[in-house]
């Protein structure tokens, strides 16, 4: 589904007061000064938002991180269109590239997201119910923001097989993020990182990703956005890229005019990554949904699809590119690495795990089993919940 983008100026944002529960203020997080930059904040652990690129390394021995992500359920109707644009594809130290997937609950196949788990891909979140209003997800409070992550990360690790301790980022749908009161309880659910906040005035040269211990500097293009101070917990930023209307977009598939043809979309995606590569090499992302380019028998779909078949084809051209899953990029940032040591750098790699959903079943809910007025179908590992699985049941038991 695609996020509608609300762009308010950010001088609106000075009114507005966080708060967490009733009657409970934020504080906000102290700036980042140059004396906390020098004695407080260093990696691994805390970085300050910013263009300077992780660890004072030049742009030449830094490498281009690229994101390729793609939000909601993983279905039969786009597992193959994955497995033929991102599986078989290597980075320049010989190991599979890896991508980010968000899933949401609702025609999740359980079985397929434990397949791209375990050949490396990013497992991350993007909430329970997907509710398609974006005031329910700007006003939501933090114990429905705990039913919607914290207990899919649950209804992810037992539906699909994966550790709890793997499932590690975030976007909001719509990427109508709930500001502090969604940043508080990621961090406290012990998430990582979230990826719901695009910058259009940090684009070129791009915003790094940075920890909330000191106050952002970045724009809030989608109120509300956090003040407090969240301690090593990562916001990976959406930076935009331009159309050829040269309006910003978030989702590459919010782009206008929506490319038509295999060279269109192509040169959309060179365009904005040169914007990236040619300055500080900030982690180019392409975030997209399967829907913009999965679809053989439609002629653009079918087109873009090839346009970005081709502009990964360019990437593998470059032994300075690596394609990773964001969970892989911010390892990186820990700990930065020049390309030319990074055949030996661990995050990197991608050893394919165990196959631990040897049992798929395919599960049939009467609408009686399930909080809506149709019946449901869902794929999972091991062995069906007896109700289907929802906020407040996330595990669906009788
Ligand atoms: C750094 O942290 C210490 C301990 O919290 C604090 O006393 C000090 O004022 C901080 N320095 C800066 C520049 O913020
Ligand atoms: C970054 O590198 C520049 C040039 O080599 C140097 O002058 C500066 O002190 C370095 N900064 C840090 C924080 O290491
Ligand atoms: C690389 O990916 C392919 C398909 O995605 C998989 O079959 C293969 O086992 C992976 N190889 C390694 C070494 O990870
Ligand atoms: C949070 O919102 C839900 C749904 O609106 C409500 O039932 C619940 O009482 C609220 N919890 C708190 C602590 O306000
Ligand atoms: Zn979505």
């Amino acid at each position: 589904m695609f996020g509608k983008r609300l762009v308010l100026a950010s001088a609106l944002f000075v009114g507005y007061v966080a708060v967490l529960a009733l009657g409970q203020a934020v504080t906000p997080a102290l700036p980042c000064t140059e004396a906390v930059l020098a004695e407080n904040c260093t990696l691994p652990d805390c970085r300050c938002s910013g263009i300077d690129i992780p660890g004072n390394l030049t742009v030449a021995t830094t490498p281009q991180l690229v994101f390729l992500t793609f939000d909601d359920a993983v279905a039969i109707q786009n597992i193959d269109f994955y497995r033929e644009v991102l599986y078989n594809r290597k980075n320049p130290n010989n190991h599979n590239i890896t991508a980010t997937f968000f899933i949401n609950h609702e025609y999740n196949n359980y079985a397929l997201a434990h397949e791209l788990y375990r050949l490396g891909h990013d497992i991350a979140l993007h909430s329970m119910s997907h509710n398609p209003l974006t005031p329910y997800w700007a006003n939501l409070n933090q114990s429905m923001w705990r039913a919607e992550v914290v207990d899919q990360r649950q209804q992810m690790a037992t539906l699909a097989r994966i550790p709890v301790a793997d499932v590690k980022g975030f976007r909001a749908p719509f990427l109508q993020t709930g500001g502090d009161v969604m940043y508080s309880v990621l961090q406290e659910g012990g998430f990582q990182w979230e990826c719901s906040r695009p910058t259009l005035n940090f684009r070129k040269p791009g915003i790094w990703p940075y920890t909330n211990d000191y106050r952002s500097t970045q724009d809030c293009q989608i109120q509300p956005c956090p003040v407090g101070e969240y301690k090593g917990f990562w916001t990976v930023p959406m930076i935009d890229m331009l159309g050829d209307n040269n309006e910003g977009c978030a989702m590459v598939d919010t782009c206008t005019p929506v490319p038509e043809t295999a060279d269109e979309t192509y040169d959309l995606l060179l365009k904005n990554f040169n914007d990236h590569y040619t300055t500080n090499k900030a982690p180019f992302g392409i975030f997209t949904h399967a829907a913009w380019m999965n679809g053989a028998d439609d002629e653009g779909l079918a087109s873009r699809k090839i346009g970005y078949a081709r502009f990964l084809d360019f990437l593998a051209t470059k032994e300075d590119v690596y394609i990773v899953s964001i969970s892989r990029a911010i390892e990186w940032i820990k700990t930065p690495t020049p390309v030319a040591e990074l055949a030996d750098f661990v995050p990197f790699q991608v050893p394919v795990k165990p196959d631990d959903c040897t049992v798929v079943r395919n599960c049939y809910y009467a609408a009686e089993q399930t909080p809506f007025p149709t019946e449901r179908y869902m794929t999972v590992c091991d062995a069906c919940p007896a109700v289907y699985p929802w906020l407040g049941n996330p595990l669906g038991v009788s």
